[in-house]
């Protein structure tokens, strides 16, 4: 038993009963609660989860806040849950540290980034607040306050109010959200996403001296609007790119692009950040269902992590069985980021692959019955080529076409997913990690991603591959 499972199982015997906690009343019997729960991927013990908030490596620890509502699986009041990790693989859930306890921040504490300075960890979110009255909480009636929280790695100390909507541009409308803080050169910077007044989505940049008195110094935005709102901005230095990543809602479908209901992407900033204009061209990244709101953080040996919500808000057209059993959604694995040809790629941190300690290597096609969690890393030589899992979700691809497709033929195992396509050039190589219903499919070293929640039947199932030339299976005794 690994210890998140441990975790859950002591935290299910401190969980009030149904009468007092209505999520709790799914929770049992033990069965239920473990069913389709993955055992790498973070998961709310009860509840709904969405954005990762807080990703930082702090005093030798891996912290990976959340947006979190512990009391119903759909969704509600936003406080911060909180887990740990040694590895970025095995997560204890530690508890609900940030509450929306102030005037400040009283419906919900939302989407924000960590800091860990000076032995402490500083933790920056946008408080939101709503006015009672006649609203339409986008003009109006909404405070989006940016609050600093100081926090020593387990519990907050202290609460202040950095910055309300008057210390914002006035062009902006009251949707200003999701701080994201980094220091470079002596300076800290801070980013956060917006929705102007003309309904674009634009990212705005802060600098301090002190981390706590804040000016606003400019804004990032593409020439023409690129959605209506940008949530979650993130901005980072990856060998030598300053890369913006925003999740900009409002995004029209192009193609086999932006399929989703709301969108990720990264566009390449040329020239000084302080003062650049946003290029048109601009990187979906992930191409699958199941993919929101995504976070990076440094480590300490250097490498940049990504993890992003495994999830789609406002999603009506799919959905997740677990919330029958009083929780809902998950977090990506941790992906270690990377650029070749100008692409940003994702692949699983390198702690998963020194993890699997059976593996089995094949050449040819493929058949086997699957554990729980398992990698498969298949080698491709550009032609057609199809994965099966429980006889009813394919990924294949098309030589003739170029495409790379995800698509569930049985609808019990996607509830409600169907289809989702993308163009890749020439397919060398397929890693797919299967976590319980977390499915991550990693094409050409993580060019290409696709992320999906899956609802197997059985926790053991029949994968099956053709038209690969060699692979290996592997998986965690
Ligand atoms: C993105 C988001 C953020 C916000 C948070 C609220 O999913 O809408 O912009 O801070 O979720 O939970």
């Amino acid at each position: 038993m690994n210890s998140l499972n441990q975790t859950w199982k002591e935290l299910l015997t401190r969980i009030p009963a149904p009468a007092d906690n209505p999520a709790a009343s799914c929770a049992e019997p033990e069965s239920a609660f473990l069913r389709d729960r993955p055992l790498l991927h973070i998961s709310p013990p009860t509840g709904w989860l969405n954005d990762p908030n807080g990703l930082c490596q702090y005093q030798g620890v891996f912290h990976a806040f959340f947006q979190y509502s512990p009391f119903t699986a759909e969704g509600g009041l936003k406080f911060w849950g909180h887990c740990t990790s040694p590895d970025l693989l095995h997560w204890d859930f530690k508890g609900v540290p940030m509450m929306p306890d102030e005037l400040f921040d009283c419906h919900g504490c939302y989407s924000g980034c960590a800091l860990p300075e000076d032995g402490l960890l500083y933790l920056y979110y946008t408080g939101n607040v709503k006015e009672s009255g006649s609203h339409d909480y986008v003009h109006t009636g909404r405070q989006s306050n940016t609050i600093l929280a100081v926090s020593d790695g387990m519990q907050i100390t202290e609460k202040t109010l950095l910055m309300t909507n008057n210390d914002y541009p006035s062009h902006l409308t009251r949707h200003v959200r999701d701080p994201k803080v980094w220091k470079q050169d002596g300076t800290y910077y801070m980013i956060q996403g917006a929705r102007t007044d003309k309904d674009q989505g634009v990212a705005l940049l802060f600098a301090s001296l002190d981390r706590e008195n804040w000016r606003f110094i400019h804004t990032l935005q593409t020439a023409k609007p690129f959605g209506y709102m940008w949530e979650c901005p993130d901005l980072f230095e990856l060998e030598g790119n300053m890369v913006l990543s925003v999740s900009p809602q409002g995004v029209p479908a192009d193609g086999l692009r932006f399929q989703n209901r709301y969108q990720s992407v990264v566009f390449f900033l040329k020239g000084d950040f302080r003062s650049a204009v946003v290029g048109d061209a601009c990187q979906e990244l992930d191409a699958g269902f199941d993919f929101y709101a995504p976070q990076t953080f440094p480590t300490d040996d250097g490498r940049r992590i990504l993890i992003a919500w495994m999830g789609m808000p406002d999603e009506t057209t799919y959905g997740n069985p677990t919330v029958s059993y009083g929780w809902q959604h998950t977090l990506t694995l941790p992906r270690e980021l990377s650029i070749q040809d100008g692409t940003l790629c994702q692949n699983p941190v390198r702690e998963l692959s020194a993890w699997w300690n059976r593996e089995a290597a094949f050449t040819g096609d493929f058949c086997c019955r699957s554990e729980r969690c398992f990698e498969l890393e298949l080698v491709s030589q550009g032609g057609n080529a199809m994965v099966t899992l429980a006889g009813g979700l394919t990924l294949s691809y098309q030589e003739d076409t170029n495409q790379f497709d995800m698509e569930f033929q049985n609808p019990q195992l996607g509830n409600g997913r169907k289809k989702r396509s993308a163009k890749v050039k020439i397919l060398s190589r397929i890693r797919l990690v299967a976590d319980l219903s977390c499915l991550e499919v990693f094409l050409n070293n993580g060019e290409t991603v696709f992320s999906t929640r899956f609802y197997p039947q059985s926790e053991g199932y029949e994968i099956q591959v053709q038209g690969c030339i060699q692979g290996i299976y592997r998986t965690h005794a």
